[in-house]
Order: structure tokens, then sequence, then C-alpha cells
């Protein structure tokens, strides 16, 4: 495993920047697996070998999923060609291109619909934004699982929500039948050892865990902090320092941020997606 070399104390100060005896946690290879996570977007060349696949669609389906209703699929993508062009798709981003082994991870009601066809059985029940959610959740867990699997075989990943900005192009790429929508894609890779990747803080746990009742007592400030802690991380990347709220209230101030995605609605019904 990619955390097997660092400490959980270490793994804590990298992930909150901010003090905290690490003496109260489980000290568990798997909890310093999960926080030994960083996205990858630079790699080696290196075939992801067949075994690894199937070793990621394992993990990928012992995942939970809602009523056992499986409502997701996946395709896998190896081919230049069409890698670079899912990359474009995606906003022009490189790491497309680079990584050896794309995932497209799929809503997919498609299979329930022919079921129902094949029967003459009446699926009005994925006509409604419920089912979709469920497909969403469905493709997000079982790709977490393939992630911390993929990550444990030494392998780097990152996630293209890209895949999104235009939905009916890649649906064509992929041969996606109705009903059926790509909802992020993966990149998948060994590191390039070269330009490696880094721990990226994330917001104090106090503002995200709350315990019996949602409080905001102390977030400002705490979010105060965390902003120092990304900017000192951009830092240390030698990227451009910025304070992290002012980055992501751009990124929500509107439809103009969205990258295309705010006519997301529109393009569902042309999936065929009802979502009443
Ligand atoms: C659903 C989802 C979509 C994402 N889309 C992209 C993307 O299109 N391009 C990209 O470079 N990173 C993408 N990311 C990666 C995030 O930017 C990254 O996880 C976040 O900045 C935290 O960094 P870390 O994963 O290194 O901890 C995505 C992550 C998620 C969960």
């Amino acid at each position: 495993m990619l955390s097997d070399a660092a400490s959980l104390a270490a793994l804590w100060a990298a992930r909150y920047r901010a003090g905290m005896a690490p003496g109260g946690l489980p000290d568990e290879a798997m909890l310093r697996h999960l926080m030994a996570h960083r996205s990858v977007r630079a790699y080696r060349p290196d075939p992801v070998p067949e075994s690894v696949l199937d070793g990621a669609v394992a993990a990928a389906q012992s995942a939970s999923t809602s009523s056992n209703l499986q409502v997701w699929s996946v395709v896998a993508v190896k081919d230049a060609e069409r890698r670079g062009r899912l990359a474009e798709l995606a906003g022009g981003q490189a790491h497309i291109r680079q990584a050896p082994l794309f995932l497209a991870w799929l809503v997919d009601l498609s299979r329930l619909a022919r079921m129902g066809e094949a029967r003459a059985h009446a699926t009005e029940g994925l006509d409604y934004l419920e089912t979709f959610l469920v497909g969403v959740v469905d493709a997000t867990l079982a790709a977490q699982n393939a992630a911390a699997f993929l990550e444990a075989q030494g392998l780097g990943i990152v996630y293209i929500g890209g895949l999104r900005n235009h939905p009916e192009q890649v649906a064509r790429e992929l041969g996606l039948p109705d009903r059926c929508m790509a909802v992020f894609g993966m990149c998948v890779g060994h590191p390039d050892p070269d330009r490696p990747a880094a721990i990226k803080p994330r917001l104090p746990q106090s503002v995200v865990l709350h315990r019996e009742r949602y409080d905001i007592a102390g977030e400002g400030e705490a979010i105060g902090r965390y902003d120092g802690a990304d900017e000192a991380f951009q830092c240390e990347q030698g990227l451009a320092p910025r304070a992290w709220s002012d980055v992501m209230l751009r990124r929500v101030a509107g439809p103009q941020s969205l990258s295309g995605r705010d006519r997301l609605r529109e393009a569902l019904d042309v999936l065929g997606f009802a979502l009443r």
C-alpha cells in the first residue's frame, strides 16, 4: 500500500496541517492507506494489467448498492485515440491522454429498462429523479471502492468530472444506450515518480463533523485557518497562492462557472432520463 511508509501522525499532519495527537485514532493499515490518497495527474505509459482491472471491478461490485439494484456500469477505455477524444470533451485534460486506462463510471438505468421490455413489464419507476440519484450514488460508491483498491496496487487515479461537460458527445463516443450516462471518469496508471503528487489538506474535522445536531459555531474561524493551510500547500506545490474559500465561491458564482454543466438537465432529457 502507498501508505506503508508513512506514519499515521505524518498522514494526519499532511491532511489537516494542524496539531492533534493521533494516539486517539486506531492505527489501522486501512486508515493509513485511505489517508494517503492524492489525485495523480502524471503517469508512466506502462499498461495496467487486465487482472488489476478485474480486481477493481470486483472491489467496485462489492460496494453496497441501493436495494441491490446495481444500476451502474463502467466502460474501460484503453484505446489512445478514444482517450484523446475524451480528453478534449472533458476540457482538454492531458492526463486522460497520458493515463493508460480510463474508466467511465455510468449511472445505468438501461439494463432494467431492457429487462422490463423483454418481459413487457412496467418500468415507470425509472422515470423519477429518485432512481437517477440511486444510480449516481451506486456508481460513486463502486468507483471509490475501485479507487481504494487501485491505489493499494500502487497505481494512481484522478476522478474526471469534466466528463459531464458534454454528456451527449461522451455517450456517443462510448456507445451508451438511452438511460445511461457517464457521471464521471477516472484516469488510472502508474504514477510518474518524477512528478509526484502530494496529500492535499482538507477542512478541519470540526467543520464537517456535527454531533447530534448541525452546528456552525466556529465554522468561519476554522475555514479561515484552512485557507491558510491550503495556501501553504499551493506554495509548496509551486502553484499560485490563493485562498480556498475565494476559489470555491468563484466556482459556484453562477452558471458560467459550471464548464457547460449548467445545461445538464437538458442533456439528461436527450439521454432518455425522465426525472419526474
Ligand atoms: C467527482 C470528482 C470529479 C473530479 N473531476 C476532476 C477533473 O475533471 N479533473 C481533475 O484534474 N481533477 C478532478 N477531480 C479531482 C479533485 O480535484 C481532487 O480530488 C480534489 O482537488 C482533492 O485533491 P486530492 O484528490 O489530491 O486529495 C475530481 C474529483 C471528484 C471526486
